[in-house]
């Protein structure tokens, strides 16, 4: 696919109106609704500020959560139109609907250099199943569509995909820079190029594997997928996590990985317990584990053997956590993982979700080269799939 697309650089933004369609899917505190993590708001704003100082009359937009196009009162945009405020230090006109009269109204009288934020487009089914009508009334509003939402970009929705039938569409300084980013690191890395995999399940990471296979000269597996690897060599894994149905795709990827010369890394030693708890002992266990026992994290010896691979890198890719790292006594594969990143030397990147979260808790965010704001977009960009908020912007 081409990610060599244009920008807000490459059209006259100045004095028009632009419908810019951003990521402000943010976590929220579930009982006072307080935004928890608000970098996806941060992470749009150069292309915000870029508009704003060329003059531009921005129509910003956005999904929050599932609401399946109902309005959901806890799920209204208006706590981000205050924080984008606040990071702007400027006023942030909201609307109270998406298409409707509300929207209609504040979108025809804003003024170059105002900013508008519509509700949240997923109160209008409209949004998820792409209609047409819903896409054209939200292009209607504007002159020029903007796409910053990386994080949504593997969606074919009507603001993130059928608006640009309407429109001029361009991307905005986030997507150019992951597209840059990661698409660097996949199609030309520097090498050796590493690839760390975890998270629970195999079933969600089939396509990335059978990608990075054809790229990467090393692929670490750890987390809960690993056991069904383990299993599928021969292992005992006591009470692991299992997906039966994998074992077969688990033989074939180690397969696969000895005929094109790639490494394949997966825990030979793992810290297990009796229980999914966080209070659980936890037990170190080499080789075989024994009925009873869970692998919650890899062990010492695994943690030493990926993290040397890592060291020796010139580009790492991670998606997915090494272990349960939300219960502290299994957290150190995790908390070694991101702190081997961290001292590389190596081009970083991590994917979004898990193991986003568990580097930034950890404290070494700012020693990563590159954290992706887009969770399953960035999966899917892994596994080399046409991600169709990109496929609709113009070629450069
Ligand atoms: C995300 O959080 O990954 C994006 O905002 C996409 O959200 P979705 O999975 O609800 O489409």
């Amino acid at each position: 696919m081409n990610y060599n697309k244009k920008t807000v650089t490459d059209l006259d933004v100045k004095g028009k109106k632009v419908l810019l369609r951003c990521d402000f899917n943010v976590p929220q505190d579930k009982t006072t609704h307080a935004i928890t993590d608000d970098k996806r708001i941060r992470a749009a704003l150069p292309t915000i500020q870029y508009l704003l100082d060329q003059n531009a009359a921005v129509i910003a937009c956005s999904h929050l959560g599932k609401p399946k196009g109902q309005v959901k009162p806890e799920l209204t945009l208006a706590p981000v139109a205050q924080r984008l405020s606040e990071l702007l230090g400027r006023e942030v006109i909201f609307a109270a609907d998406t298409i409707g009269p509300d929207a209609q109204v504040k979108a025809a009288a804003l003024k170059p250099g105002q900013i508008l934020l519509l509700e949240n487009l997923r109160f209008d089914i409209g949004e998820e199943k792409n209609h047409p009508e819903f896409a054209k009334a939200l292009a209607d509003m504007a002159e020029i569509y903007v796409s910053d939402a990386f994080g949504t970009v593997h969606r074919a929705h009507a603001s993130t995909a059928g608006v640009a039938a309407y429109l001029p569409a361009v991307s905005g300084f986030l997507i150019q820079k992951e597209l840059e980013i990661m698409g660097g690191a996949l199609n030309d890395p520097k090498r050796p190029f590493v690839a760390v995999l975890g998270g629970a399940k195999v079933s969600d990471k089939i396509g990335v594997i059978n990608n990075l296979l054809e790229k990467a000269d090393t692929i670490i597996i750890g987390g809960g997928m690993a056991y069904t690897f383990k299993k599928a060599q021969g292992y005992a894994i006591g009470t692991s996590l299992l997906e039966e149905d994998k074992i077969g795709y688990a033989k074939e990827m180690i397969a696969k990985a000895e005929a094109k010369d790639v490494k394949f890394l997966l825990p030979t030693d793992n810290l297990c317990a009796k229980e999914f708890s966080k209070d659980s002992e936890p037990v170190l266990v080499e080789g075989d584990i024994p009925e009873g026992l869970m692998g919650m994290d890899i062990g010492p010896k695994t943690v030493e053997d990926f993290c040397t691979a890592v060291k020796g890198a010139g580009t790492v890719v991670w998606n997915g956590p090494m272990g349960v790292f939300e219960f502290p006594a299994f957290a150190e594969g995790t908390r070694a993982m991101a702190k081997a990143l961290a001292e590389s030397g190596a081009i970083t990147i991590v994917g979004g979700g898990d193991s986003a979260a568990a580097v930034e808790q950890l404290g070494f965010a700012d020693k990563i080269t590159h954290i992706s704001t887009g969770g399953g977009a960035s999966l899917e960009f892994l596994e080399g799939l046409e991600l169709p908020g990109v496929a609709c912007l113009l070629d450069k």
